[in-house]
C-alpha cells in the first residue's frame, strides 16, 4: 500500500466530512496456505497477509454518531447513533465497520463515535477475508484514536465477534487474527486454541518459486448455511467423542475416533477432514522449519485439497478445475483456499512455470464455459498498521 494511496483515502475523507481525518490505517487480506477449517475447531492454521488491504481514513467523535463511507459501495454516507446498534440490524456492507464499534462498546470500551471513510482492494467474496478486513482496520483505527491499549490477537477477538454476533456469520478466528498479526515475508503459524502465534520464514522467490492465488470468480456467502453446517457437524462429532473440541482427537487416535462415530456417516467425513488438516499444518511448519526445499509442501498441499473436496465436500467444479490443471501444467502443489463453495485456490508453482500455468488454467476455464479466473501473485505481505 503506497503513501498515494493513503493520501487519496486522507483526502476523499476530508470532501465528505469536511476536516481532515485523525489518521489513516490499512489492513490487509489474507491467503491461507494450509488448515482449513480447522480454527472453530480449536486446531492450526497458516495463513499469510496479502498486498490488498483496507484503507480507512478515521476521526473520533464525541457525540455518540458514527458515520461511514465507502468508496467501493454505491451511495452516500451512513449515519448511525450508537445506541441503536444492535445485532443482525443491518444486512448491508455497513454491518462490519458498526458491528467492531458495537463489540467494542459491548467490551466496555468508551468509544463515542466515529467518522468512516473506507476503501479497500481485497477482492470481496474471493475467500481473501475481505470482510476481516475491514473489520480490523476499524478496530485498529479506534483502538489508537481511543488509546484503548488492545492488542492484535485482542483486537481479533473483538472483531470475530462483532462478526459472529452483530453481522451473523459463524467463521472461526483465523482471518481477522491474520490480518491483526501477520507480518511480512512470514507466514503465521497460529493455534487457534490459545491464538499462540510462530512467524514462520516463507521466501518463496528466493528459492525460485511463486505462489499464484487464482480468484475462480465464483462468489461464495458464509452466512448462506453451508458454512454453519459444517462447523455444526464438527461440534456434534467432538461431543459424540467426548471432547471439547476436535483438535482434542490427536492423528494417532483417528481409527479409533472414526470407528466409534459408528454409522455417523457424515460427522465421520467432518471429522477425518479436521483430524488430518491439523496433521499437516505440523507437516508444513517443520517442513518449512527444517530448511529443507520448500517444494516438499506441494503434495500436501494436493493432499489438503482431496480432503477438503471429498471429505468436507466444500469444493466446486471451478475450484477442482484450477487444481487439477495446474497439477497436470507441472504446478508443485494447488488447492483451493478459505471457506470454500467458490473463492479462491492457491498454485505453488516454480517461476518458470507460472506463465504456462497461467494460460493453461485460462483456457480451461474458457473450454468449461466457466468465468474468466483472475490469477495474481501473493507474496507474504505486512499486517494491519497505520500509515498517515
Ligand atoms: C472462512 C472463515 C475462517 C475459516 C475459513 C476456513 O475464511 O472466516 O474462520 O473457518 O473460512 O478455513
Amino acid at each position: 500500500m503506497s503513501e498515494a494511496v493513503a493520501e487519496t483515502v486522507a483526502s476523499r475523507f476530508s470532501e465528505l466530512y469536511g476536516a481532515e481525518p485523525d489518521g489513516v490505517w490499512a489492513a490487509p487480506g489474507r491467503v491461507n496456505l494450509i488448515g482449513e477449517h480447522t480454527d472453530y475447531n480449536d486446531g492450526f492454521v497458516m495463513p499469510f497477509a496479502l498486498p490488498h488491504t483496507a484503507v480507512a481514513a478515521v476521526s473520533r467523535r464525541e457525540d455518540g454518531v458514527l458515520r461511514l463511507h465507502s468508496a467501493d459501495v454505491e451511495g452516500g454516507v451512513t449515519e448511525l447513533r450508537l445506541d441503536d446498534l444492535a445485532p443482525e440490524s443491518d444486512k448491508n456492507w455497513t454491518a462490519y465497520p458498526a458491528g467492531v464499534v458495537w463489540a467494542l462498546r459491548e467490551a466496555g470500551h468508551a468509544v463515542t463515535g466515529a467518522d468512516i471513510h473506507l476503501s479497500s482492494t481485497v477482492p470481496s467474496g474471493a475467500g481473501l477475508s475481505s470482510s476481516a478486513a475491514l473489520e480490523v482496520v476499524v478496530a485498529l483505527a479506534l483502538n489508537d484514536l481511543y488509546a484503548l491499549g488492545l492488542r492484535g490477537w485482542q483486537l481479533a477477538r473483538l472483531c470475530q465477534r462483532a462478526e459472529n454476533v452483530y453481522v451473523g456469520a459463524p467463521v472461526g478466528i483465523m482471518d481477522q487474527t491474520a490480518s491483526a498479526c501477520c507480518e511480512q515475508g512470514h507466514a503465521l503459524f497460529l493455534d487457534t486454541r490459545d491464538l499462540s502465534q510462530k512467524q514462520i520464514p516463507f521466501d518463496l522467490a528466493a528459492e525460485g518459486m511463486r505462489l499464484l492465488v487464482v480468484d475462480t470468480q465464483v462468489k461464495h456467502s458464509h452466512s448462506e448455511g453451508e458454512y454453519g453446517k459444517r462447523r455444526a457437524g464438527c461440534e456434534k462429532g467432538a461431543a459424540l467423542l467426548g471432547v471439547n473440541a476436535l483438535r482434542d482427537i490427536a492423528y494417532d487416535d483417528l481409527d479409533a475416533a472414526l470407528a466409534r462415530l459408528g454409522d455417523e456417516e457424515e460427522v465421520r467425513h467432518l471429522v477425518r477432514h479436521v483430524v488430518t488438516e491439523d496433521e499437516r499444518v505440523e507437516r508444513v511448519v517443520s517442513l518449512l522449519e527444517s530448511g529443507d526445499d520448500t517444494r516438499s509442501i506441494g503434495p500436501i498441499l494436493v493432499e489438503g485439497h482431496a480432503s477438503l473436496r471429498d471429505d468436507f465436500r466444500i469444493s466446486c467444479p471451478e475450484l477442482d478445475l484450477v487444481v487439477d490443471t495446474a497439477l497436470t501444467s507441472g504446478a508443485l502443489g494447488a488447492r483451493m483456499t478459505g471457506g470454500g463453495f467458490g473463492g479462491s485456490a492457491i498454485v505453488l508453482a516454480e517461476e518458470t512455470d507460472v506463465d504456462a500455468i497461467t494460460k493453461a488454467i485460462t483456457e480451461a476455464f474458457a473450454a468449461a464455459g466457466f468465468k474468466t479466473p483472475r490469477v495474481f501473485e501473493a507474496v507474504p505481505s505486512a499486517g494491519a498498521r497505520r500509515v498517515r
